[in-house]
């Protein structure tokens, strides 16, 4: 997508050298744009766990680079013991978003009959490469079909402004590119469709409010940042005709693992009969796991991240304490919605309810 015109994706191999990797430090943004080069597995590994990358699919996409970064530094003599050990490294660094193992176990699996240590560094790259390629196509394509439900309720007002409420950032920073949640709002943009975005500030990382409303603002696309209370007010005052939002891991039986705050934004929504939709490529499908709110792994961050907010001030950037010294914090960082609460879930293969027969109905190769 767009940065101040210039198209970019948030992971890139280096245009001369394609043993280094580069990223958007996304901590840094909206007020610094900096990229930064990963070598080494240990680079990979904390730009995932520090959030210089974050996003389901983009932390998928940094796995899969991660895992070229593992083949060129095995060693010869003990290439499979060596990745499988910097597979570990990577799969440690976050737990809830399905992407990450899922790009990892599907580099092992492309490199397992390979012979020679050259021709599996070779193909690690190649698959590298496919998956961030792949992941950009599939947010194109649920932008494709998500938009024929903006377009549906934007026939039903006539053409005045569709509001869509979104929650954290499933937008392209997410992702390679396009984002999930954010697909079908940029597709209704260039389809002429009139569309508005709230979006909730999403504490305590601040994804909606640092990334959503930057990646919106350099699209040109109108949107209000809001508190994250705020959305159950909206919806009761008929200001929000359509919640859409991404998620980290949704089990094949339709439970949704987004952002912490999620579900009671679903909660809402059903109160108020407002439709709530899910958008995912099948990456982030967990086709192990049925009951999400027993079975997904829920990441706990520090509670410094609560108990601090970062932001520009007159000189510069500033982290300040909020709480009193020592004040302790909670930190859990997603929560899980159950598929009853979700009117549907748009994939890169179409729309479908959320629930284990239409699921496995639109991937029946998962059965
Ligand atoms: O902690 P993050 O920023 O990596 O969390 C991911 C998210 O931004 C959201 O949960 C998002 O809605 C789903 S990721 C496509």
């Amino acid at each position: 997508m767009l940065v101040q015109s210039k198209p970019y994706r948030t992971i890139w191999p280096h245009a001369d050298n394609r043993e280094v990797v580069q990223i958007i430090d996304q901590r840094l943004l909206p007020h610094e744009f900096i990229i930064v080069d990963l070598h080494t597995v240990a680079d990979f590994a904390m730009a995932i766990k520090d959030m210089y990358v974050r996003g389901a699919g983009l932390i998928g996409a940094t796995a899969g680079f991660g895992m070229y970064a593992a083949a060129l530094h095995s060693r010869d003599d003990h290439f499979d013991r060596d990745m499988q050990g910097f597979a570990n490294t990577l799969v440690a660094t976050r737990p809830t978003a399905k992407n990450l193992v899922w790009a990892v176990e599907r580099q092992l699996m492309a490199l397992k009959d390979i012979p020679s240590s050259a021709a599996k560094r070779e193909k690690a790259f190649e698959v590298a490469c496919e998956i961030a390629d792949e992941d950009a196509r599939f947010c194109k394509q649920i932008g494709g079909h998500g938009v024929e439900i903006i377009r549906e309720i934007s026939r039903r007002k006539n053409g005045a402004p569709v509001n869509i409420l979104t929650h954290c950032n499933a937008g392209w920073l997410a992702f390679v590119d396009y984002g999930s949640a954010t697909a079908p709002i940029y597709e209704a943009q260039a389809q002429g469709i009139d569309v508005h975005v709230w979006v909730d500030e999403t504490r305590p990382w601040l994804q909606g409010a640092r990334l959503t409303t930057w990646e919106l603002k350099e699209q040109g696309v109108p949107h209000t940042l809001i508190a994250d209370n705020t959305g159950g007010h909206l919806m009761q005052h008929g200001m929000v005709d359509l919640v859409l939002v991404g998620t980290d891991r949704t089990t094949y039986c339709g439970d949704v693992a987004n952002k912490i705050g999620t579900y009671l934004k679903a909660l809402a929504a059903f109160d108020n009969n407002v439709p709530f939709y899910v958008a995912l490529p099948s990456s982030t499908f967990d086709w192990q796991i049925c009951d999400g709110v027993d079975g997904i792994p829920i990441e706990e961050r520090s509670g410094a991240e609560v108990t601090m907010v970062s932001g520009l001030s007159d000189s510069g950037l500033a982290t300040v304490a909020i709480s009193p010294e020592h004040t302790q914090a909670a930190n859990y960082s997603f929560d899980v919605t159950p598929a009853r609460l979700v009117t549907g879930l748009i994939t890169e293969r179409g729309i479908t309810k959320a629930d284990r027969e239409s699921i496995l109905a639109l991937y029946p190769e998962k059965r």
